[in-house]
């Protein structure tokens, strides 16, 4: 599918309404404006600013090292290509978990300086006061429960999160109450797909699972990760479309022996 030019913007509400329909919500990760118009050109419904572009962009290990501003130069970058798509953006770690106040205006920067529509926080009651500081400036937040990655180093491994009651029900609780403040949607990250459908069934707002199962009211991945970028990341619940990593390692070795042979440029390929 490709976007027409009567193009009708993505917004928070078109998301409820399709939850209502039953119909699967789509989101991706862009950090840059040449993939982000792919993304969008193609259809999808909303494109997550992810605080992985740490990882996937500038090489880090965890999440934790990418700041505010470098999340407002990557989403500035998106909101310059999209047409259609909702774009939501990470809150980084550091930048809500020490105050409502500082979790606002670390909110208001995002929205003002790169023009995106909504933010995404991780974590649940704990963080319940900087969610409605934000949602009260009109600010439309996705929630994310399950693995959530700034909480790397409490978790101590990236494996499948909540499969105890005690962190399931805990769980449960932290999805009625971001939807009772105002959340628009929630990322479930890497939990049983029996928790997945569960907490899916029991909220009017749509959950988005990464590594959740199929009964999610949508799906995200990290592009990265399905177009085979990321060559090393095999986690079971990636699909990969693509092998980009092995495709585009092919073309620079072909144009190294192009231009060595002293094939390119050719008389065509000159003025
Ligand atoms: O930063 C990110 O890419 C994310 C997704 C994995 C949901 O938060």
């Amino acid at each position: 599918m490709s976007v027409s030019k009567e193009v009708k913007r993505v917004t928070v509400h078109v998301l409820q309404a399709m939850k209502s329909k039953g119909e699967k919500i789509t989101m991706l990760t862009g950090y840059d404006y040449s993939m982000a118009r792919i993304l969008d050109e193609a259809g999808v419904e909303v494109i997550l600013v992810g605080d992985s572009a740490s990882n996937v962009m500038a090489g880090h290990e965890t999440t934790l090292p990418i700041t505010l501003d470098q999340m407002i130069y990557h989403a500035s970058s998106v909101v310059r290509a999209v047409k259609r798509a909702l774009i939501v953006v990470d809150l980084p770690f550091g930048s809500y978990q020490g105050s409502s106040r500082v979790a606002l205006e670390s909110a208001i920067r995002i929205m003002k300086e790169s023009g995106a529509h909504a933010v995404k926080m991780e974590g649940g009651e704990e963080i319940a006061e900087s969610v409605k500081r934000i949602l009260s400036a009109g600010i439309p937040v996705m929630g994310h429960l399950g693995l959530t990655p700034q909480s790397i180093y409490k978790f101590g491994t990236y494996q499948v999160r909540a499969k105890e009651e005690e962190e399931a029900e805990k769980l449960k609780h932290d999805a009625k109450l971001l939807e009772e403040l105002g959340c628009f949607a929630i990322v479930l990250e890497k939990i049983p797909a029996g928790l997945t459908k569960e907490v899916s069934e029991s909220l009017t707002i749509p959950t988005i699972g990464i590594g959740g199962g199929q009964h999610a009211d949508g799906q995200v991945l990290v592009t990265h990760d399905m177009l085979g970028i990321t060559k090393d990341f095999q986690p079971r619940f990636l699909r990969r479309y693509l092998e980009l990593f092995d495709q585009i390692q092919g073309a620079v070795e072909q144009y190294i022996k192009d231009v060595k042979a002293k094939d390119f440029p050719n008389e065509h390929e000159q003025y």
